[in-house]
């Protein structure tokens, strides 16, 4: 993952005050995403200038590859076992921190990772702050497997929740689904706006075939916004 320009000063401030977090001897999540590899990126920075002593789990083989590439040793999450804090990017924010994610694809591990850790920070820039979930399309990992029959019930249970009539697309990469690391496929559901993510997330949990969604609520406890100009809000 080679960063080709300079990182946008946003993602960059919000990277560096979460990275200021990170103690000696901790167990860290990191993150997927652009500005998780920002994060990496500076983290990786810091274990060189101060000889920080850390055990890392990743999110996805993206993160994994950058993390080792930049020297940093990542470890199995089982292997570590309960971990500090994990740093990671998001879609949305919301005002009670809660989070659409898996824009990159990778909020499975995401959120078994974030469910590992005793806290999770987000990180991100200021576009990623809303007042109502749902604007990003929300994606959903599925199975291969039937998943016409899964996008159907997700339909379905969108209609019970008043969401009916919305676009529920296969995610594509050129002509082909793509394909997530543990080998699955992704619906993104354009909803435009979710009135309650707590029944949602009830509703797509409860269907077969349906791996994980992107909702993350009440899993995040610090949201680090970068600014511009290179400062920060803390959520
Ligand atoms: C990947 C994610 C990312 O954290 C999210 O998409 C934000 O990415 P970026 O920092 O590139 O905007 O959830 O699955």
């Amino acid at each position: 993952m080679a960063q080709s320009s300079e990182p946008d000063p946003a993602k960059l401030a919000a990277a560096r005050a979460a990275v200021a977090l990170v103690q000696d001897g901790m167990k860290l999540g990191l993150g997927t995403g652009s500005t998780a590899s920002i994060m990496v990126r500076e983290l990786a920075a810091r274990v060189r200038a101060e000889g920080l002593s850390l055990r890392c789990a990743a999110t996805s083989k993206a993160t994994c590859e950058l993390a080792e590439s930049l020297g940093l040793r990542i470890e199995s999450l089982d292997g570590i076992g309960w971990l500090d804090m994990t740093i990671d990017g998001a879609d949305e924010v919301d005002p009670d921190l809660h989070l659409i994610k898996g824009g990159g694809g990778a909020h499975l591990r995401e959120k078994i990772v974030a469910a590992a850790s005793k806290r999770m920070v987000v990180i991100a820039d200021p576009a990623k702050v809303v007042e109502q979930l749902g604007a990003f399309p929300l994606p959903v990992e599925v199975l291969q497997f039937g998943f016409e029959t899964t996008r159907t019930l997700i339909r379905r249970a969108l209609e019970e929740l008043d969401l009916g009539d919305r676009d529920v697309l296969l995610r594509l990469k050129g002509s082909e689904p793509w394909v997530t690391d543990e080998g699955n496929w992704i619906l993104d559901l354009h909803l435009q706006c979710i009135p309650d993510p707590v029944a949602l997330a009830r509703a797509l949990a409860a269907i077969p075939g349906v791996v994980e969604h992107g909702l993350f609520l009440g899993m995040c406890s610090l949201a680090i916004i970068g600014k511009p100009d290179g400062t920060v809000v803390r959520l």
